[in-house]
């Protein structure tokens, strides 16, 4: 009996000791050579990220606003984050930053959330959060929440930050020399014939990168963003606002009611310039239909080096705009090519008769950037930069925009003759023609 009894606890200790020499043997050859002692369990609720948004839009927990991106911005002292959301503006309330550091949760800092974009009457509007990453956190991931210090166990969306420090140099290791932002694309526009004559005499002034942030468009502007997509030039950025927000057509809420200005286009515009921020040289800030166009230069490097040298310390170079009705014709027809008569959309080329602005009232001006000495902008304006800023003469550079007209009082005879655009004509329309012909839409009358 008694022996019975000590032979089953031998039995029992020596079970014991081969499940302690396996556990060993387990981290022996689990854990690198230099850890071998046992590691302390990790606690689940220390460790991150469990879950990452990989939408453009995300609903911050808790609240009424919503979360666009995260982007490292050290340019204001004691901030190194800024977070840029979309926040109703009656229910703003103090928020912190949680951190993710290198695996691991840190504890909050306190935010600081900037006064409201003009927002033209709409209870929504562009907002920046900025806070200061704790010491010591090697940060990869931010979220915000509505109470300092982290509820145990809570579920966080957590955002990439993005543009990470790359140990200066930046400005020689810049991927692009140019990016045009188009902000937000939405309903059913299908203008494809002059946005492939757009980006593709963009393509021939050196830009780089066209980014477009996309809620809806029509059937074939659609398949021609696909094509140009998968080439590499333009970036699409899912923009689903509509599915959070109902987001107005029109600028002015007085107006056009909805959530939110222009489908939220300052936000769009502000985002593309901090995502472009470490990798582009220049950003134009322009619309679909438009076209930043040297008239001194073959190309835009050649005509900021100009600029840049003569005015040394710009952030902000302001482009005037100038509208081509497009009601009036070029009589001779030599451009209404044949095989682009089944393509949607205005030929840029067939308009060649320029509006003087009227200088008596507001005459809006798009922008060539520098990004990185941009904090904040608006369509026609930058908000806050560093640096100064330049209006550039109409004979330097301006902006082509074929459109409605806009001073429908003038004559044709009280128009001006701009041609600019024929210059570029003999690379220009192979160029056009091999877009379309890629997806289908060139007429084969008149091909060659
Ligand atoms: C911070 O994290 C990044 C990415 O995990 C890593 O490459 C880098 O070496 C880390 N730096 C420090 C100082 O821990
Ligand atoms: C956290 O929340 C997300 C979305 O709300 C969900 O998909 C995920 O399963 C949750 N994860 C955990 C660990 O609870
Ligand atoms: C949202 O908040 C609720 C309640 O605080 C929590 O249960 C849930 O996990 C949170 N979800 C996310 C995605 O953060
Ligand atoms: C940017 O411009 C410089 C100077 O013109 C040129 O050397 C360089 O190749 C360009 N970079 C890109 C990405 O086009
Ligand atoms: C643009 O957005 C719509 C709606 O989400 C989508 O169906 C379409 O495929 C997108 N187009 C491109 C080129 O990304």
């Amino acid at each position: 009996m008694e022996k019975a009894k000590q032979f089953r606890g031998t039995l029992f200790l020596l079970h014991l000791l081969i499940a302690f020499f396996l556990f060993i043997l387990c981290f022996t050859v689990r854990t690198p050579r230099t850890y071998r002692t046992i590691p302390k369990p990790r606690l689940p609720p220390n460790t991150c990220p469990f879950h990452i948004s990989e939408q453009t839009i995300t609903p911050l927990n808790n609240t009424k606003h919503l979360l666009v991106s995260a982007y490292m911005d050290q340019r204001v002292k004691g901030l190194d984050i800024r977070i840029i959301g979309i926040f109703r503006k009656d229910s703003i309330q103090p928020l912190y930053c949680l951190f993710c550091c290198a695996g691991q949760v840190s504890r909050t800092t306190p935010t600081t959330i900037s006064k409201p974009f003009n927002n033209f009457g709409f209870a929504f509007t562009t907002t920046d959060v900025m806070c200061q990453i704790p010491q010591k956190c090697n940060a990869t991931h931010v979220s915000l929440l509505t109470k300092p210090d982290r509820v145990r166990g809570s579920n966080q969306t957590w955002l990439p930050i993005r543009n990470q420090k790359t140990n200066g140099k930046e400005e020689n290791k810049l991927q692009f020399n140019f990016t045009v932002c188009i902000s937000t694309l939405f309903g059913d526009y299908n203008n494809v014939l002059q946005f492939a004559q757009t980006l593709e005499m963009y393509r021939l002034l050196g830009v780089d990168r066209v980014v477009i942030y996309n809620t809806s468009c029509g059937p074939e502007l659609n398949s021609l963003l696909h094509s140009y997509s998968q080439e590499g030039f333009v970036e699409m950025v899912p923009w689903p606002i509509d599915r959070f927000l109902k987001p107005s057509r029109g600028w002015l809420f007085s107006q056009s009611g909805g959530d939110m200005h222009y489908f939220g286009q300052l936000t769009t515009l502000n985002e593309c310039v901090y995502r472009s921020m470490a990798r582009s040289r220049y950003v134009l800030l322009n619309d679909i239909d438009e076209i930043i166009m040297p008239y001194k230069h073959n190309n835009l490097m050649s005509l900021m080096d100009m600029l840049q040298q003569q005015h040394p310390n710009t952030g902000v170079y302001l482009i005037e705009s100038h509208v081509f009705p497009k009601k009036h014709f070029e009589p001779s027809g030599r451009f209404h090519l044949p095989q682009w008569n089944g393509v949607p959309g205005v030929n840029i080329l067939e308009h060649i008769y320029r509006e003087d602005p009227d200088r008596n009232v507001y005459h809006p001006h798009k922008m060539i950037i520098q990004p990185r000495l941009v904090e904040r902008t608006s369509v026609h304006e930058v908000l806050k930069n560093f640096g100064q800023r330049f209006r550039v003469p109409m004979d330097v550079c301006r902006m082509i925009h074929v459109r409605v007209v806009q001073r429908a009082s003038l004559t044709l005879q009280q128009l001006n003759e701009d041609k600019r655009l024929w210059d570029f004509q003999e690379k220009l329309i192979p160029n056009v023609d091999k877009v379309l012909r890629r997806v289908g839409m060139l007429s084969s009358e008149g091909q060659n």
